[in-house]
């Protein structure tokens, strides 16, 4: 799992494994950020736990980047660093290619099934992605809005800040544009007339924890099957015998949750 901060998500799941309601290990977990209090969670649960400081690589250079991976090709497939000049475009991957590289270096020594972002606020680039994608779709990142709308940083502000009435929480792969990938699972949840984000967030964050664990739970068990829909791009479809009740109980639950 790969996080950046509170951990709740990971938290989540390390309590549903230890409660037999998920029968999944978490491997190793990962994050970018120092202070990130799910480095800590997963340290009390006994599972290895790493920062990869992506600080001590803004000094990598084009030329150390280029022995990992054609930088001009990467320019040309990325769809995450926008800026117009190519200089710095390629500065810039040059060093999340240094960081991904030791990403991948650890999470490749623990050999796990998926990759799982919870919270992982970086941008990966395909470096990173075709790597670990080599065999089939294998990162996972969970959203807090109902893409395709609001993707990006701010799910939650977002949604209330539009006036939406349903919120929503996705999980879905990960492919090479920001939150684009094919969508495994959604919930929502409604926004009532006197909330406020604090309550629209914590509403979100406890269908993100059911939903979370359901999605491993279904990609584990062989529930989820990877078509390609009639304009050519992938589509998820969750063959479990008791998806329709499970989402409809996710809805359910969430619309009596209304303090
Ligand atoms: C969660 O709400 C997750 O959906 C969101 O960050 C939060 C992490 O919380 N992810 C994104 O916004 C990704 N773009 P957590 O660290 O307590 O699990």
């Amino acid at each position: 799992m790969l996080i950046s901060g509170g951990g709740t998500n990971l938290q989540a799941m390390i309590d549903r494994i230890a409660a037999g309601t998920l029968d999944a290990e978490i491997a190793v977990v990962l994050s970018d950020r120092l202070g990130a209090f799910g480095l800590k969670r997963a340290q009390r649960a006994n599972i290895p736990a790493f920062h990869v400081d992506y600080g001590t690589f803004a000094k990598s250079t084009s030329a150390e980047a280029e022995s990992l991976v054609d930088l001009a090709g990467l320019d040309r497939r990325q769809k995450i660093i926008k800026s117009a000049d190519p200089a710095e475009r390629l500065t810039r991957l040059a060093r999340l290619v240094a960081a991904e590289h030791e990403l991948i270096r650890i999470i490749d020594s623990y050999r796990p099934d998926y990759v799982c972002l919870a919270g992982f606020m970086r941008l990966l680039t395909p470096y990173f992605i075709s790597h670990m994608n080599a065999g089939g779709p294998r990162i996972i990142n969970i959203h807090p809005a109902l893409l395709p709308s609001f993707p990006g940083r701010h799910g939650y502000e977002d949604t209330f800040e539009s006036g939406c009435k349903w919120g929503g929480v996705t999980v879905h792969f990960v492919d090479e544009g920001e939150d684009t990938g094919p969508i495994i699972a959604q919930a929502v949840y409604p926004i009532w007339p006197d909330d406020d984000i604090e309550k629209v967030r914590n509403r979100g964050l406890s269908i993100e924890y059911e939903l979370y664990s359901q999605v491993i739970d279904w990609l584990a068990g062989g529930y989820a099957a990877i078509k390609r829909g009639p304009d050519g791009r992938p589509r998820v479809e969750i063959t479990h015998p008791n998806y329709a009740a499970i989402v409809s109980e996710w809805v359910a639950k969430a619309c009596r949750r209304q303090g």
